[in-house]
């Protein structure tokens, strides 16, 4: 059941594709004000779990902190960050009374949740036009389904996207990515995706190949692809200002950028220098925008990633005069009254500042409206003006796609990585926290950068980022130039590598067959151990293991130097540990605790009572896998329910699509 409620005068957002009618009155649950911005009160019980937020710091179970929906690019994801890359602005509370709220709003909304009063869940924002959705259901799980449902279907990948991809910043020239071919082939290791970073352009110009490091583009792309590899570039949100450089040109000449209050493109430096921002919320600048994809899918490309669309500003103009203001009086006029630290501060603050987004405008159905009251919906659009624009240019064909920056509304169109991490073993907990709360949001198609970011990978590290990589949609190993190289075969002993990427390609079958019930049924591909178990107390708690599909449970280690961990299970499973080599072995569990021995070149699972999954022999890339042959994994007498297409159109709902497999030994 869900009811909606309209305050004020809401922008409408187009997060929601089902037809709600609206009520009258105020929700059953908590308190509304209207009196300073918007805020919901709701006090909760000791016993109440927060579901969700999606893209959001800390644990599965959101309580005990405060959290900002403001689409913020900052790469130092430490515990006490309020606003990552996404604004996914739902939540369920499940407890005594069992609700979720959906606040449809597009510019910064806070969601303490029991952090300044432990018991007082307060959502506010500033400006009292939204929309508000309140849900009731069974349980949280059928509440989520229903918020699924209500937000529309998310979006679908290609099949080769659930291949493995290297990625790194700092990859220039053919001969680079030849390398890492090389690298990945001659150890035998898997790899479907080598992922272009800004270095191919030309200037970081969108929309631009570096004719120098890449004569005969579309060649090399083709070559690639014979080789098995789809190369995935990057692009940027912000347009470089050059005079000659026909997208800047054409937006200028078209009036497609977004505008200071006196009419001027404004102006903000990214990584090309000064760039404009396309007005991605105005349908005409965003059908604009996505043409501009067509340049590199007639050379081939057939997957791309969205970044920098927060949009992330190093600074701008105006910001670089006021604090050029502030250091000329401390450094000339002698004015030292500003504390050094506070110096400090306002140079590294220029970054991203929220002033910033309150000098620029976009322009929708002729009506302006300042960048701040709309912000957490640039990415959304941008990543929505690329995946319209495949449907007008390839309506039958699946591309990849996704993004840095979010809102709900944006699954639809697209994923998302989960940005700028880095190599620390509490950011490889962090991303299996985040994945369940990104699903509930619609966010199916996600993954981390597997092995971190930023900071220096270890060997342990990387490997036990990956054997959880085995399990997230997309699985992609990424790193900043300058850090430490983390390819897979950069680490020695590549037999260890080859075995779990191995895993990942043995379990596509599954993996993928969840991924698309899950999408076609408006469900979840990760849920918490609460949402199968929800009479089973101890599994409400359990944040470090996660439900897979329908059939299995993963149970990541995390720790570093651990041999093993502890494991909870809600039932009796068969436990199965993929070695290298194709080998495994299984063990039936009890319900109950264990400790389970993992080794770093090892991949656990565990296959619930009663159920089997699909494997298959594994292969150098996602087209070469057999799966015809499919072994089956599980308890005897069961079966399984695959879904396999060509992965490639959008026929999902031919019958051929689901075949039933029978585990009789
Ligand atoms: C941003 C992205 C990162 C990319 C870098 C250079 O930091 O999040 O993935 O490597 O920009 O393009």
């Amino acid at each position: 059941m869900i009811r909606k409620y309209i305050f004020g005068e809401p922008f409408e957002t187009e997060a929601v594709t089902e037809e709600i009618k609206t009520e009258a009155g105020l929700p059953d649950y908590g308190r509304i004000s209207e009196e300073e911005g918007f805020s919901f009160s709701y006090r909760m019980c000791e016993e109440d779990i927060v579901y969700g937020l999606g893209e959001a710091n800390r644990g599965i179970n959101k309580r005990g902190y405060c959290y900002v929906s403001d689409c913020t690019d900052d790469p130092n994801h430490t515990e006490d960050k309020r606003s990552l890359y996404g604004a996914h602005n739902f939540i369920v509370v499940s407890g005594r009374e069992t609700f979720g709220l959906f606040f449809d709003y597009p510019a910064r909304i806070t969601f303490d949740i029991g952090y300044t009063e432990s018991d007082l869940l307060k959502v506010s924002c500033e400006a009292a036009d939204l929309k508000l959705y309140v849900i009731e259901g069974e349980n949280a799980y059928d509440i989520v389904k229903q918020f699924r449902r209500m937000i529309g279907r998310s979006y679908i990948p290609p099949k080769f996207a659930f291949g493995f991809g290297q990625s790194r910043w700092g990859y220039k020239t053919k001969e680079d990515f030849l390398r890492v071919l090389k690298g990945y082939r001659k150890n035998r290791i898997p790899l479907d995706m080598i992922y272009m970073d800004i270095d191919y352009m030309q200037g970081y110009k969108d929309f631009t190949v570096n004719e120098k490091n890449f004569e005969d583009f579309s060649g090399f792309v083709r070559q690639m692809k014979e080789e098995g590899v789809r190369l995935i570039p990057i692009i940027d949100a912000g347009v470089k200002v050059e005079k000659g450089y026909p997208v800047y040109e054409e937006g200028v000449e078209k009036g497609y950028f977004c505008k200071r209050e006196d009419g001027s493109d404004f102006t903000a430096a990214v990584w090309p220098g000064d760039t404009h921002f396309p007005d991605m919320l105005n349908p005409e600048a965003r059908e604009w925008f996505g043409d501009h994809y067509r340049f590199l899918i007639h050379q081939g490309i057939e997957g791309f990633w969205n970044d920098m669309n927060e949009p992330a500003i190093f600074y701008s103009r105006e910001g670089m005069e006021e604090l050029k203001a502030v250091l000329h009086k401390y450094l000339e006029e002698e004015e030292k009254d500003i504390p050094v630290w506070e110096l400090g501060d306002r140079i590294e603050g220029i970054a991203n500042h929220p002033e910033d987004y309150k000098r620029f405008y976009h322009c929708i159905d002729g009506c302006r409206i300042r960048h701040d009251k709309v912000h957490n919906l640039y990415g959304y659009n941008m990543t929505r003006a690329a995946a319209e624009a495949f449907d007008r240019i390839e309506p039958d064909k699946r591309f990849l796609m996704f993004s840095r920056s979010s809102y709900v509304g944006m699954h639809r169109y697209g994923g998302v990585w989960t940005g700028d991490n880095k190599s620390w073993w509490s950011h490889l907990l962090l991303n299996l926290k985040m994945m369940p709360s990104l699903n509930m949001c619609g966010f199916l198609y996600s993954g981390a950068d597997l092995g971190g970011f930023g900071c220096d990978a270890s060997r342990d590290l990387v490997l036990r980022w990956l054997a959880l990589g085995v399990f997230t949609p997309l699985m992609r190993n990424h790193a900043a130039v300058g850090t430490r190289e983390q390819e897979a075969y950069q680490f020695g002993d590549t037999g260890d590598f080859r075995g779990i990427i191995e895993t990942r390609y043995r379990l596509i079958p599954y993996l993928y067959s969840e991924y698309m019930k899950a999408a076609l049924q408006d469900d979840l591909y990760f849920k918490p151990l609460a949402f199968v178990y929800p009479q089973d107390s101890f599994a409400a708690g359990v944040e470090d293991q996660l439900m897979i599909g329908d059939e299995i449970m993963a149970a990541p280690v995390y720790m570093q130097n651990a041999k093993g961990r502890y494991v909870y299970l809600p039932e009796r499973m068969l436990f199965v540990k993929f070695k290298k080599d194709g080998l495994y072995t299984e063990e039936i569990l009890e319900k109950g605790h264990h400790y389970v021995e993992v080794a770093l070149d090892e991949v656990p699972l565990f296959i619930r009572e009663g159920r089997c999954i699909p494997a298959a022999e594994p292969a150098q890339t996602v087209a070469e896998l057999d799966t015809k042959e499919l072994k089956l994994l599980g308890f005897p007498g069961t079966e399984y329910l695959l879904y396999e297409d060509d992965g490639v159109c959008k026929d999902y709902e031919k019958p051929e699509n689901y075949r039933k497999l029978k585990k009789t030994n």
